[in-house]
């Protein structure tokens, strides 16, 4: 049977203003770095791309080399959105990615223009679209002039392939240099991607003061910290999670008893709270307002559903905030 979403499905999600810009997101995004390759079973990337627009969320977020194989999970969106999707198109926002190895050569990863601008070509083809909403540069790129690889994001605009561009990982310091060029060249940058949870803090020395002086959106990705920041890991490493997966980014070594000492004491705090720890994690984020969207992954519908309901209680009292600096120490 086809599939026709959800009448109600722009009810209950929250969307917000990404940066200054005129782009509303989701409070809840949904990546497609693992789980949707070509190593993954079809049907369920499918359940779970109808159940996220089902429920609201129009933004998905991909990469060049998101697979595994790489550009796999390109292919297998493309195809959802042709079979699922057609006639929705309007209503998504979509990006893609280009700064990590892709093909071999001189011109397979980092940030030229060369690079970029046919990275951006073949993402398009596999995902069987016209334009993107949102095209990334990745990662800084330490040995090409940054003029260069943002002009080369301001010609895939006026190119027509992207209606807006970002970066990602970029330190404050390189992401000043580059929103102040990308500005210059009349392509403001939209959004930055970062690395930001409970457990990883960097952004908070500089990077997300400096998003706001300036009006750009930002995304944290791994807000989970890929899973580490609920209670999957509490009773020891489950077979179909992503730390025992042969393919997966996250490593056994990443679960140590001083970090699974953390984590208990915070999923008690969630419980306290009336959440499940997935849901505190992300609203812990989500109470800054100065976050457009968190951008979460998920392996089970049932785990979209559990995050869903981050945005339902972002309020966290002195006392919780403290308790959570004090388990974090
Ligand atoms: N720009 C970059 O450099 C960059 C880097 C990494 C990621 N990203 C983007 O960020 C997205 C999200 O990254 P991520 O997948 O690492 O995010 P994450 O949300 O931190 O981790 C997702 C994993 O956590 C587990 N999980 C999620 N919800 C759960 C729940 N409610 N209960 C129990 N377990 C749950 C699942 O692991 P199991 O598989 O174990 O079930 C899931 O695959 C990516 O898809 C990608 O779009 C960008």
């Amino acid at each position: 049977m086809s599939y026709k979403p959800s009448h109600t499905r722009y009810d209950a999600m929250e969307y917000r203003r990404c940066g200054r810009s005129g782009l509303l997101l989701p409070a809840v995004s949904l990546g497609l770095w693992h789980n949707f390759g070509g190593v993954d079973a079809l049907e369920n990337c499918r359940k779970i791309l109808q159940l996220a627009f089902d429920s609201g969320i129009t933004h998905f977020d991909l990469a060049n080399n998101y697979g595994p194989p790489p550009g796999s999970a390109e292919e297998n969106f493309g195809r959802i959105l042709k079979e699922d999707f057609h006639g929705y198109r309007d209503q998504l926002v979509i990006s893609t990615k280009a700064g990590y190895y892709m093909w071999p050569g001189p011109y397979g990863e980092w940030g030229s223009k060369k690079y970029l601008v046919s990275s951006l070509d073949q993402s398009l083809k596999r995902m069987g679209l016209d334009y993107v909403d949102i095209f990334y540069h990745h990662r800084p790129d330490p040995n090409t002039p940054l003029e260069e690889t943002m002009t080369a994001l301001d010609l895939v605009v006026r190119q027509g392939k992207a209606l807006y561009v970002g970066i990602s990982n970029y330190p404050a310091d390189e992401a000043a240099k580059a929103l102040r060029i990308l500005k210059e060249l009349g392509t403001p940058c939209l959004i930055h991607q970062p690395k930001y949870s409970l457990f990883e803090r960097w952004v908070e020395g500089g990077l997300l003061d400096l998003l706001e002086k300036e009006g750009v959106g930002c995304i944290p990705f791994s807000p989970l910290a890929q899973g580490l920041l609920t209670d999957k890991y509490l009773k020891g490493i489950p077979g179909d999670s992503r730390a025992a997966s042969p393919t997966g980014f996250l490593k056994e070594s990443a679960i140590t008893d001083p970090r699974l000492a953390q984590i208990r004491s915070l999923n008690d705090l969630a419980v306290r709270r009336e959440q499940t720890l997935a849901q505190m994690a992300l609203a812990w984020i989500l109470r800054d307002k100065r976050i457009s969207s968190v951008l979460i992954g998920v392996s089970k519908p049932e785990q979209l559903i559990d995050s869903l309901q981050s945005f339902r209680n972002t309020w966290f009292s002195q006392e919780d905030l403290a308790a959570i600096e004090d388990i974090l120490r």
